[in-house]
């Protein structure tokens, strides 16, 4: 992809960051890096919704704006609405959008309430609502582990609908736990494959198209919408959940029934199991921002 610039809603140890080697801005009100960064970064100690609040805040990315955004903060709906928004309001029409965390595997993974190792939280409802409001919007969900993601093609800085629903999509979508999460969802049955979203020739079309400094062409975005549906559908029943150490589940949720049988060192296989899903999703991620 190839991006001017990339900005980052999340940064956390900086394990994503590790990958930009463009003009960067980072934003985490609690980042720990600990990580070695190549990039020209911009880090941002604070909330997404107070750093675009302040005039200018992109105007360390080249041209001012944003060519690749890659929104993995807060991992409740309301705030991926408005990371959305501020991104879109920044971005041209061949800018590259990609939301983590997009495909929960079960409602205790998309628990607003977080109890569960890996937490994608209610964010999903953010698909849901842009492929409603949103159809001019090339959204394609990505099947990659553990919790998804959604690429979005086709940004209008000028659009404002998702602005005037925001109110009414909190209060249709906004629920407490647990969340009735769609089978669509949790099957991933329109999600592509994300070796197929990487060897599209779209990237190269978008590419050609910003250098050239193309007026806004549907054409050139519209074709990845093709891939939605060619990623595995995913069985009805999700895997168990690993739960968090020492936190009770919210009480409408039946706890986990004890082990039933001793294993080695648990602790270790789970953490060598996160670390192993977290280096195949930053891989995509690497893979993606190399084709733009
Ligand atoms: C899942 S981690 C990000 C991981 C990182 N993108 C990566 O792939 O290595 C989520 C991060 O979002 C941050 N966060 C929470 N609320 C936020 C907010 N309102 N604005 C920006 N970041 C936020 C948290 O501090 C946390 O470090």
């Amino acid at each position: 992809m190839r991006p001017r610039g990339y900005l980052e809603v999340g940064v956390n140890d900086g394990r994503s960051l590790t990958l930009s080697r463009v003009p960067t801005i980072a934003i985490d009100p609690e980042f720990c890096i600990t990580s070695e960064v190549s990039c020209d970064v911009r880090l941002v100690k604070a909330t997404s919704d107070d750093f675009f609040a302040r005039p200018g805040c992109v105007d360390h990315l080249p041209g001012g704006v944003i060519d690749f955004g890659f929104i993995d903060g807060m991992h409740l709906s309301e705030f991926a609405y408005r990371d959305f928004m501020n991104v879109e309001r920044l971005s041209t029409w061949t800018s590259v959008i990609v939301f983590d965390d997009m495909l929960p595997r079960s409602a205790p993974e998309a628990a607003r309430d977080r109890y569960t190792k890996f937490w994608a939280g209610d964010v999903y409802k953010a698909s849901l609502a842009l492929q409603r409001l949103r159809p001019d919007l090339v959204c394609i969900p990505v099947d990659t582990s553990p919790t998804g993601m959604l690429l979005v093609l086709g940004a209008n800085a000028a659009d404002t609908t998702l602005r005037s629903a925001y109110d009414g999509l909190l209060a249709e979508f906004t629920a407490p736990d647990p969340q009735a999460v769609p089978t669509e969802v949790l099957q991933r049955t329109s999600s592509a494959d994300p070796e197929k979203v990487v060897a599209s020739p779209v990237w190269a079309d978008l590419v050609a198209a910003r250098e050239a400094g193309a007026p806004r062409d549907p054409a050139v975005y519209e074709p990845m919408r093709s891939l939605r549906g060619t990623g595995p559908v995913v069985p009805v029943v999700a895997p168990e959940p690993v739960r968090l150490r020492d936190h009770k589940p919210p009480a409408r949720v039946p706890a986990r029934p004890p082990a039933s049988r001793k294993r080695a060192s648990p602790r270790a296989e789970a953490v060598g199991r996160r670390s192993a899903l977290r280096r195949r999703t930053r891989k995509l991620l690497r893979r993606i921002a190399d084709r733009l």
